[in-house]
């Protein structure tokens, strides 16, 4: 295993006009309704418009990046303290209502979560060395239900998907000769790039039913039903041998923000060591979230065990609407 420093990727956040917004004081200053909505108008500019076009690229500026980062935060705490009061010396309940509903909608989309229904979000790749051709894709994100965190999309599968588009994971000629399963995958970023790619077959795989429906609308969305099927394939029941199998195995797996339970490390290790072709490689993106660092331990510990080959490993910086900046590490596993 070689290991590869960081290579200085750091996140660009969206660039922001939120620093020299005037943000008055809620009780002591005891804003209008005109005047809150105002700034509700940009917040709603800079969070709903970014939700619906993300730009999670990287940029150089650490500097720009911290400054953007308390741009939001501020806004974020503003927006808390406008809903935590109670607002009376607003004397029309409609408009108390109006203001309540759009900034939690603010609120909610700063946090990456999809405010009002499901959310269809442009992606858009560089075209892929040999091509002229930007890559670009419409994923829904859904609406949270239950336990269901494949409802939206991760920073982990904008840059697996930004690795595949650049050459940077599989070779090209790789993507576009074999099928390639994708394990755990959401919205299916991912998989969905690989096939925008020139990717032959590609298989989406999720246990999560509501996650399963709406990746198989994101396939419809893209015109990839030809290219791309959806199947349910649970990692708990095919580590426990439950009978559950694919009808092939794989020359390529990829998953993205995947390792976030104890769990889960036992499981994916058998997953990739059952559907993985001999001479397989397994791409992974998984962030490293401070406070999951067992879990990305014990996944590494678990695939070293299966026999797995850790021949390439980079640390880098992403950026997503969920959480902001973080670090994230990139693997490829061979058998
Ligand atoms: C954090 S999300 C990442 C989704 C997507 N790969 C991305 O990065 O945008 C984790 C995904 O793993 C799926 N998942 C969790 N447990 C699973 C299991 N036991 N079997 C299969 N998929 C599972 C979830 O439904 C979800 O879609």
């Amino acid at each position: 295993m070689h290991e590869k420093t960081s290579n200085q990727l750091i996140p660009k956040v969206v660039h922001s006009s939120l620093e020299s917004l005037h943000l008055p004081f809620i009780q002591k200053e005891q804003p209008n309704y005109e005047t809150i909505c105002t700034i509700l108008q940009q917040f709603e500019h800079h969070f709903l418009d970014r939700q619906a076009n993300p730009i999670w690229e990287t940029s150089n500026s650490q500097e720009y990046i911290e400054e953007t980062s308390f741009a939001n935060r501020n806004a974020i705490d503003w927006l808390t303290k406008l809903i935590a009061s109670p607002l009376d010396w607003i004397n029309v309940d409609l408009q108390r209502e109006e203001i309540i509903e759009r900034a939690a909608k603010c609120i909610a989309a700063a946090c990456g979560k999809v405010a009002s229904g499901p959310i269809i979000r442009d992606w858009s790749f560089p075209a892929p060395p040999g091509s002229n051709k930007p890559i670009t894709l419409k994923i829904r994100d859904s609406t949270l239900l239950d336990d269901d965190v494949g409802f939206k999309t991760w920073g982990a599968a904008y840059l697996l998907a930004k690795r595949c588009t650049s050459g940077q994971a599989m070779p090209l000629d790789k993507i576009q000769s074999t099928s390639i399963l994708e394990i755990g995958t959401g919205t299916g970023l991912v998989g969905l790039t690989c096939a925008m790619i020139g990717c032959p077959s590609v298989l989406l795989t999720d246990y999560h039913l509501n996650v399963l429906s709406n990746v198989a609308y994101n396939v419809n969305l893209n015109q990839l039903q030809n290219i791309v099927k959806v199947e349910k394939l649970d990692w708990k029941e095919v580590a426990n041998g439950v009978k559950q199998e694919l009808q092939q195995n794989f020359d390529i797996i990829v998953g993205a923000d995947i390792v976030y339970e104890v769990a889960h490390a036992n499981w994916i290790s058998k997953v990739i060591k059952q559907y993985m072709k001999k001479d397989g490689i397994f791409y992974l993106m998984v962030p490293l979230r401070p406070t999951h660092t067992l879990e990305i331990e014990l996944f590494e510990r678990c695939m070293e065990e299966q026999g797995f080959f850790l021949q390439y490993r980079q640390d880098q910086q992403g950026l997503d609407d969920f959480i902001g900046i973080q670090n994230y590490r990139y693997y490829e596993f061979r058998y």
